[in-house]
């Protein structure tokens, strides 16, 4: 038996007892003749004290350990002298006697960087040794809390009926939006599978099979430009229900949130408000608005527009927010949030700021244009009060202009700590555009998918104003963050032939590309719809990340690279040769 207990379980009632733990040397201290090595392993951390006087033999293996060795020690578990009250197991110690009760089960190379919570390894330096990064502590828990998570969500849509069915993962492509992964087929000379970026014509197909509730942990792949909350291949809780309305699946989805934040984080959470998309993009300015705090969009054009301040008086649209109590941002924090605003990603031209001074006066970096009688307007459309900054924005396009006052909005929030990692604030999105037009392209793109089903009353706007139709599709957002997202389906062939057309697809096309599904609809498909959850954001959120990164065992890098296993990387001739990949005399 390599070990009868482990590294994080001993405390004060074990005292006296005969012990063996097996694990990691973490660290080791050397006191006079005495050696304290810290042993890990998954489950924490205890101290073991080698008093080499009782023993040579042990005094030289003792002096011989390095960090990270394997290590099997058998000891008496005794009280420490200094206490250590951050470690749970802070209280006791192993004492270790004889050489005989320790025995090295391997040595390890000098580690790359230190293996401890605060560690000195830079983040290419970890990803390149991703496996001892995984020692860390932290790093560990974050998988931890993953499994937990993923655990809670099968328990949870086991008890509602639901079946996890496997899907396939070389397919044709999807269109989701982001482009393929690609796999050439030996087999068939020239031709390609695509990686799934969702299962999302297999789960419509389950539910014409009647399998009637079904979801599916699983990995999606989309080749798009990386940021911290995107990977290239990633997991979706991945779900699909029959015979519902939006209203079943919001339901069913909030208490499945629900169940997660109570079981994972003990938080009760209240019920999910619901915010239209068009009112998110007005008082946010971003279809995921971070509601952990106010901090609402007011649209300022009757108040500040004609007034002679040549900016305002050109805009298409001025909106402001209200910083409470930020009046007294320093000229030099001003200027950084000007800074800021013009920044290349952002693109605004400038900003315009107005104090609430103590006795209720208004000062504003463009006083000369506005009579204090004007500013008092404004400062009632703010609901502001004494102590408190408006920020302003303008700009010729009303849209981009709200992009950009959503920025400072999220800056101003981070800036005055309303964005706190511990703080939750849930919300479902609804009625988003069923269409997205493309100025580049000249056409409209699905904002979902193209078998996201129009909200019925706006049918008829299909052949008139597509643009306006809604759709009935939903994304839930947590603290700024799109946790999850889905639609109730098209399930009438002639509906969805015609959302094809609308989106310049062929009929030849439609046929070639979505012909499987176009001929399953043809033989009773119930009505139905689904969503998913990117359960690495959602993790990422439990855990307070920043990145998603930090809760997937072997990320990519923002280059799309896995630097431990160098991938992607070239392919030999012969095997390019094998997959028609080369030309034979090339
Ligand atoms: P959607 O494209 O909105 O919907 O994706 C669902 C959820 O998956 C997560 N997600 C990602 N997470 C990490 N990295 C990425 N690159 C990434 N892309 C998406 C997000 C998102 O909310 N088939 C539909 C769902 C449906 O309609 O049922 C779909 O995939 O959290």
């Amino acid at each position: 038996m390599y070990r009868n207990h482990n590294c994080g379980e001993l405390r004060m009632a074990n005292l006296g007892e005969t012990v063996t733990l097996a694990g990691w040397v973490q660290r080791i201290r050397k006191m006079g003749g005495m050696t304290f090595v810290d042993l890990r392993d998954r489950y924490g951390l205890t101290q073991l004290v080698f008093n080499q006087e009782t023993d040579a033999a042990l005094c030289e293996a003792a002096n011989h350990l390095g960090r990270e060795y394997v290590l099997q020690v058998t000891g008496v578990v005794t009280e420490r002298s200094a206490k250590n009250p951050k470690m749970p197991t802070g209280e006791i110690e192993i004492t270790v006697k004889t050489v005989k009760e320790m025995n090295i089960l391997n040595e390890s190379a000098t580690p790359p960087f230190t293996i401890e919570d605060e560690t000195d390894g830079g983040d290419d330096l970890r990803m390149q040794y991703r496996y001892l990064d995984l020692r860390r502590n932290c790093v560990r828990a974050n998988l931890e809390l993953r499994h937990k998570m993923a655990f809670e969500v099968r328990r949870y849509l086991d008890s509602k009926g639901f079946l996890e069915v496997e899907t396939p993962v070389l397919i044709k492509s999807t269109p989701e939006g982001a482009r393929d992964f690609v796999v050439p087929s030996r087999m068939n000379p020239g031709q390609f599978y695509a990686l799934p970026q969702s299962p999302q014509t297999f789960k419509q197909l389950l539910m014409v099979s009647g399998f009637d509730r079904y979801f599916q942990i699983v990995k999606c792949f989309r080749d798009e430009d990386l940021r911290a909350d995107r990977q290239p291949e990633f997991t979706q809780i991945d779900c699909e229900m029959s015979f519902v309305e939006q209203e079943d699946i919001l339901e069913l989805f909030e208490g499945m949130t629900r169940h997660l934040f109570k079981t994972i984080k003990g938080i009760e959470i209240p019920a999910l408000p619901r915010m239209t998309w068009h009112d998110a993009m007005k008082y946010y300015g971003s279809d995921k608005p971070d509601t952990r705090f106010d901090m609402r969009f007011v649209e300022l054009m009757d108040i500040m527009k004609g007034h002679g301040f040549p900016v305002f008086d050109s805009a298409a649209y001025i909106g402001g927010i209200c910083a409470k109590g930020a009046a007294s941002y320093t000229r030099k924090q001003l200027d950084a949030l000007t800074e800021f605003v013009k920044r290349p990603q952002i693109g605004a031209k400038g900003k315009v700021y107005a104090r609430v001074e103590a006795d209720g006066n208004v000062k504003s970096s463009v006083d000369k244009f506005y009579p204090q009688e004007v500013l008092q307007q404004l400062k009632a459309a703010m609901n502001a009060e004494a102590g408190d900054l408006i920020l302003m924005l303008s700009g010729d396009n009303a849209d981009k202009t709200r992009k950009q006052l959503c920025e400072l909005r999220l800056e101003m929030g981070a800036q005055l700590g309303l964005r706190d990692k511990n703080k939750y604030s849930c919300l479902w999105v609804i009625d988003f555009p069923l269409f997205e037009w493309s100025e580049e392209d000249g056409r409209f793109y699905a904002m979902h998918h193209p078998f996201t089903s129009p909200k019925p009353e706006d049918i008829p706007l299909l052949d008139t104003d597509p643009g306006a139709v809604r759709a009935n599709a939903y994304d839930m957002v947590i603290n700024g963050v799109e946790v999850g997202g889905g639609s109730i389906r098209i399930h009438d062939s002639k509906l969805q032939h015609k959302m094809f057309e609308l989106l310049g697809f062929t009929p030849e096309r439609a046929e070639e590309q979505f012909g499987f599904l176009m001929n399953a609809f043809k033989f009773g498909a119930p009505p139905h719809g689904g969503l998913a959850y990117g359960l690495d954001r959602f993790v990422s959120l439990f855990a307070g990340l920043d990145s998603i990164r930090d809760c997937i065992a072997f990320p990519k890098n923002n280059a799309g690279r896995d630097v431990m296993i160098d991938a992607p990387a070239a392919l030999e001739d012969a095997q390019l040769k094998e997959l028609s990949l080369k030309v034979e005399n090339k």
